[in-house]
């Protein structure tokens, strides 16, 4: 589906760009930027944060590791684990 109506990419195109790492997009602008493009008219920006958050979400599911505060697929930091007493 086109979700970009302005630069002509697809939600497909959108998630192909979101790879795990620090150099992961995180805003519609990064997103913008890894398909080559600059928003135009913006429309767009609520549904490509939309495909971000949910992607995000997806790989949180699946993350089979107990990610740090500073985990770098996280969209909003996780509380850091209670120390023991
Ligand atoms: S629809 Fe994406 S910038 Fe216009």
């Amino acid at each position: 589906m086109i979700v970009c109506s302005c630069n002509v990419f697809s939600d497909g195109q959108v998630r192909a760009c979101l790879h795990p790492g620090p150099g992961c997009p995180r805003t519609p602008a990064q997103v913008y930027a890894c398909l080559g493009c600059s928003p135009k008219c913006g429309r767009c920006a609520r549904t490509i944060r939309g495909i971000l958050s949910r992607a995000l979400a997806e790989v949180h599911a699946t993350c089979a590791t107990a990610c740090s505060a500073a985990c770098p697929l996280s969209a909003e930091p996780r509380a850091a684990p209670a120390e023991a007493a």
